[in-house]
């Protein structure tokens, strides 16, 4: 299977890559522009060398005028003329002509080497500015890879920790029905075998010994149907409290905090301030706000060993606010507990209502937890 580790290690193996590719454009465009340089300062030295060809030619195309119009006059008069002025003459003429041809046509492999020297001067510019465009976008996927990729990794590893935190909810599940199936074992099945038990030895009691003995034996039965009662009613209230929707939400928080309180046998007192608008809320946010300070409650009882919990809670138009304080041990709250669902679950719930979760402890002071809830 694909981790983000191996997704991590293919996007660097890319990175590298095109840092390289990069790399090679960048010194492609750098050679580039070296030869581009170069060929600069030769064109400027062939223009000047073409000027000059240019002003020799001219000047020896003056002097091949010149040499034949006396040519001609040499042929005109050349009774006048020794034969060897006329060949000198002649020759003269002759030796112009070649150099003439010569000088042009050394203009002309100029003048075509300086046209084919601008033509590849154009072609490094285009490289140049193809180099450059190339580095550019090559920036760009650069920092793609960098920036939006490395997000990516990070949203597969946020899917897989809601993936992870799933099967943690389905763990949970199973060992709240664990926790229930024992609870009801322990709790209100053995006392009802035990009263049944106790139903069996009034009935002794009353025929081998006395009516007012059988009468005490049924007081102590009936207080044991009342605890089983009481026992049964507080496993059902741990499931649902179903005054949640009959009552709404602020009695039942209190009822809660009473019944455990009682339940602690007072071993630490709870203070309930509700505040602001009175009146039921939709009943999601009843049930996660119950929820929410019933985890919070549990969590100081179970772990702080206070001497006082204080419970707020405020409802606004607009949002909830609620916060849970105890005196006790308090904790780090970076240290992760591995079977520790509470917490994790409450800041689940509230990412669902898009809502808040803070919480403050210090050790040996105490910890607050404050819940924030918006409403629409
Ligand atoms: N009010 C508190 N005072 C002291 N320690 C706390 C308090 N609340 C939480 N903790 C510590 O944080 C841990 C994590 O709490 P959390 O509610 O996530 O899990 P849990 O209570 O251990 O188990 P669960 O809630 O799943 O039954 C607790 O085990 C406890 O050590
Ligand atoms: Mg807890």
């Amino acid at each position: 299977m694909m981790n983000d580790q191996t997704l991590d290690f293919i996007i660097d193996e890319m990175i590298d890559a095109v840092e390289n590719s990069k790399d090679e454009i960048f010194h492609i465009g750098e050679d580039s522009r070296q030869e581009y340089e170069k060929l600069l300062e030769e064109l400027e030295a062939i223009k000047v060398q073409v000027v000059d060809v240019i002003e020799d030619g001219d000047e020896i195309e003056r002097k091949t005028k010149l040499s034949r119009t006396r040519l001609l006059e040499v042929n005109k008069n050349f009774r006048k003329y020794s034969e060897d002025e006329i060949r000198a003459v002649y020759d003269q003429t002759h030796k112009l002509q070649t150099e003439l041809t010569m000088k042009r046509e050394k203009e002309h492999t100029l003048r075509d080497k300086r046209d084919d020297i601008q033509r590849r001067l154009q072609n490094l510019e285009q490289t140049v500015e193809r180099a450059e465009g190339l580095v550019g976008k090559i920036s760009v996927v650069l920092n793609y890879l960098n920036e939006d990729f490395k997000q990516v990794t990070e949203l597969i590893h946020d899917a897989e920790e809601k993936q992870e935190f799933g099967l943690k909810i389905i763990e949970a599940q199973e060992e709240e029905r664990r926790r229930l199936s024992r609870e009801m074992h322990d709790g209100p099945a053995q006392m009802l075998a035990n009263i049944l038990l106790r139903s069996e030895i009034v009935d002794r009691t009353f025929r081998e010994r006395s009516v007012d003995e059988a009468i005490e034996e049924m007081k102590s039965m009936r207080s044991m149907v009342r605890s089983s009662l009481y026992e049964v009613r507080r496993i059902i209230y741990d499931l649902r409290p179903m005054a949640l929707d009959d009552l709404g939400l602020v009695p039942t928080i209190r009822k809660y905090l009473t019944t455990i309180e009682e339940y602690n046998h007072n071993q630490f007192e709870i203070k309930f301030e509700p505040f602001g608008k009175e009146g039921r809320l939709n009943s999601k946010y009843e049930v996660a706000l119950f929820r929410l300070i019933q985890e919070s409650v549990q969590n100081a009882v179970k772990h702080a060993e206070p001497k006082n919990i204080v419970v707020k809670m405020e409802t606004c138009k607009n949002f909830v606010t609620a916060s849970i304080q105890d005196d006790g041990k308090g904790f780090d709250i970076s240290n992760k507990k591995d079977k520790s669902f509470g917490i994790l679950g409450m800041r689940e719930r509230l990412e669902i209502l898009d809502g808040k979760l803070t919480i403050d402890s210090k050790e040996g002071v105490g910890t607050k937890v404050l819940i924030q809830v918006p409403l629409n």
